[in-house]
């Protein structure tokens, strides 16, 4: 309940205020990092991790597909089964958002830090203002400083 509570909070805090996405706001960049974290640990354990990462739901549809997993057996309590949910619904937002104008070749193919990401999506998101809220922005960046990390 703590955890579910500090993700609403993290996002609630990056919503307020349309600039924050450049700012990267670091309670959204620490719970998605928990969140991969419990998808990667919880979420490959019956079938691949691609089973999911090939879906495309919206918020509802992974509250209820996470809910019918843990029924399942998948060993995820309250708390992670909403992480699971936010880091998911990051992803299919950045898929159907960033694919607006290039394709996603362009941001999967780049390596940034998380404040270069988090400028990278403000940038884009002024593009065509009204594409994105500040939570989509926010947990955009934090899914592709993730996944898309600076080389080291
Ligand atoms: C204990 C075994 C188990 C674990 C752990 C598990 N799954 Fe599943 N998963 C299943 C089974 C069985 C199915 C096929 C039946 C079904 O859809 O309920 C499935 C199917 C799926 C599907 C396809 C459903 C569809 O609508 O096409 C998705 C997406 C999925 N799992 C996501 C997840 C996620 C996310 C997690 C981590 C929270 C997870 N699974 C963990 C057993 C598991
Ligand atoms: C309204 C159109 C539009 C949308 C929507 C859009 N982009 Fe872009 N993007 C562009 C244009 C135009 C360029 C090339 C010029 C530039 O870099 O500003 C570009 C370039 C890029 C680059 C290469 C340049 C760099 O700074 O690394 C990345 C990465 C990128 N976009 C990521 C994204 C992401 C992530 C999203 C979703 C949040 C997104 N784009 C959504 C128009 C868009």
């Amino acid at each position: 309940v703590v955890a579910v509570a500090l993700a609403g909070a993290a996002l609630a805090v990056a919503g307020r205020g349309a600039p924050a996405a450049s700012q990267q706001a670091p309670g959204v960049l620490e719970m998605m990092t928990k969140a991969k974290a419990v998808f990667e640990g919880a979420c490959g354990v019956c079938h691949g991790l691609e089973r999911p990462l090939s879906k495309t739901f919206d918020r509802a549809g992974w509250v209820q597909t996470v809910e019918r997993m843990h029924d399942n057996g998948a060993e995820v309590d309250a708390a992670q089964r909403e992480l699971v949910v936010a880091y998911l619904l990051a992803k299919n937002t950045f898929e159907a958002k960033c694919a607006a104008c290039h394709g996603l070749d362009r941001p999967l193919g780049a390596s940034k830090t998380p404040e270069e990401w988090g400028a990278t999506v403000q940038r884009m998101a002024d593009k065509r203002p009204g594409l994105l809220t500040s939570t989509d922005a926010a947990g955009i960046a934090a899914y592709l400083a993730l996944t898309r990390p600076a080389r080291q």
